[in-house]
């Protein structure tokens, strides 16, 4: 960390000792305030909750600028990633932190596609599920009971547990998420072929049978890869934060990343898509796009509850750069299959105009976001709205994994352990039963 020439003095009106705090510069973004001795030195604690103003930690993978709607991974913009890239490459470059060249791209490749199959044992753990169940209640239990599958990936302190661990998770999400699929809908479960894409095997897995092959589309197997690379990562959001606080007790790698699986699954996170879609088919059968009007008075009313589902960002106040490019994403595939007259995706596209024109949304500058188009793509090629967090999950896992590595490696690193500002009762003496009221 770069210590800044300036410091943060702080002082208090009941005339307590002042004190000087560091300040650190970053490469790029807001410095920040180094208060980890403020405690000690004063014995009070700051109050942040939503880390509105908190950094956690000190990372050098994905950055975000907000205000100007910039997202860059390892300095590189996403746009450029999206444009020229594939997942693996992606992932390549969160793990290690520079882009592959040509042979480094074919052995990664090679080694994640080595891990493609999962433990046959697994499948009879993903048969005691309910038929009916929700794929992120499976990929929840699936991916934490990894850890009982491989244990030579279990200890986190281990650098090569850690590496076997991150190829592992990244080579069997999809094989998982195509699993739980196939499941929900009885149909048998398809076996990786390592002769295709990364995306490109994951959709064969959900959509073939052992009766009929599945030809991916290229258009939609390009669609599906772009998914996986606007998810890859995405700074320390609740999923991550979740998953180094987690990881920071030393727990090991697949229990730290199904802590995140569970914390994506929020509607206020990577549940959006899934609402986002749902909402756009209540909208549809409260009358569609002439109901539009009455819909956006409910979200508009505050003791409604009702929030237009894909809107808003917590850090992008501008634009998500991410939906942008899902955008241009969601207009190829619905080319491609012939869909723009979709009710649903002419529903959508009604919105996002209203929404963009109000001036509640443009007051408080709620822009669409990635989850708003990536549910219209994933509906498009066939994904059912149940599985679209999976496939957040399956696309974020490497960051997941970027991340808890990263904080592993930091010689800072310590257990998370925030405080509180209690409020509750001061100490009080415990009745007798006949005598409490
Ligand atoms: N619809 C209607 N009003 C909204 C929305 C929305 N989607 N989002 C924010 N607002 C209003 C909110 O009511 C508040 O109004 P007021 O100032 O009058 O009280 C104002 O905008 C600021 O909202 P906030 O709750 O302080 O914003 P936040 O930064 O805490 O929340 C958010 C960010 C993403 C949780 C929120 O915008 C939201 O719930 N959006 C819908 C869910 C969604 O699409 N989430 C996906 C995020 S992108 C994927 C990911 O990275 O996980």
């Amino acid at each position: 960390m770069t210590p800044s020439d300036v410091k943060a003095t702080l002082s208090f009106s009941d005339g307590s000792p002042t004190m000087d705090l560091p300040i650190y510069k970053g490469s790029i973004g807001p410095d920040v305030i180094d208060i980890r001795k403020l405690y000690a030195q004063t014995g009070k604690f700051t109050y942040d909750p939503g880390f509105l103003s908190t950094a956690s930690c000190n990372s050098t993978i994905t950055y975000i600028d907000g205000d100007k709607g910039e997202l860059l991974y390892r300095g590189y913009p996403i746009e450029q990633l999206a444009e020229n890239c594939d997942y693996l490459e992606t992932c390549y470059l969160l793990l290690k932190g520079e882009l592959p060249n040509a042979t480094q791209k074919t052995d990664f490749t090679k080694l994640v596609t080595n891990h493609t199959m999962v433990n046959e044992q697994m499948q009879f753990f993903l048969r005691g599920f309910r038929r009916d169940a929700h794929p992120m209640a499976i990929m929840t239990g699936l991916v934490g009971a990894m850890s009982a599958f491989y244990h030579d990936s279990t200890d986190i302190h281990n650098a090569e547990h850690r590496d076997i661990a991150a190829i592992r998770l990244i080579a069997k999400m999809p094989t998982l998420v195509a699993m739980a699929y196939k499941y929900t809908v009885g149909q048998p479960y398809i076996y990786p072929k390592n002769d295709l894409s990364y995306a490109g095997n994951f959709m064969r897995m959900m959509f073939a049978t052992p009766c009929e092959e599945y030809e991916p589309n290229e258009v939609l197997v390009r669609a599906m890869d772009r998914i996986f690379i606007l998810h890859a990562d995405h700074e320390q959001n609740a999923s991550t934060s979740t998953v180094r606080l987690c990881g920071s007790s030393g727990t090991n790698p697949f229990a730290a990343i199904a802590a995140g699986v569970a914390c994506l699954w929020g509607p206020a996170h990577g549940g959006a898509n899934e609402a986002a879609l749902n909402m756009l088919e209540d909208v549809q059968r409260m009358g569609g796009v002439e109901k539009i009007g009455d819909f956006i008075k409910q979200v508009k009313d505050k003791n409604s509850n009702v929030k237009l589902m894909g809107f808003g960002h917590r850090v992008y106040k501008n634009y998500d750069p991410r939906a942008k490019l899902m955008r241009e994403t969601c207009h190829e595939v619905l080319d491609a299959l012939g869909l723009h007259n979709d009710p649903i995706f002419k529903l959508a596209m009604a919105l996002e105009k209203i929404a963009l024109e109000d001036d509640y949304f443009v007051s408080r500058k709620l822009y669409p976001n990635v989850d708003f188009y990536s549910g219209i793509v994933q509906r498009a090629i066939g994904i059912p709205v149940t599985l679209f967090t999976a496939i957040f999950a399956l696309a974020r896992t490497v960051g997941w994994i970027a991340q808890l590595n990263e904080m592993i490696g930091d010689p800072e690193y310590k257990i998370g352990r925030p405080r509180q500002l209690f409020s509750g009762s001061t100490p009080r003496n415990v009745a007798p039963i006949a005598q409490r009221r």
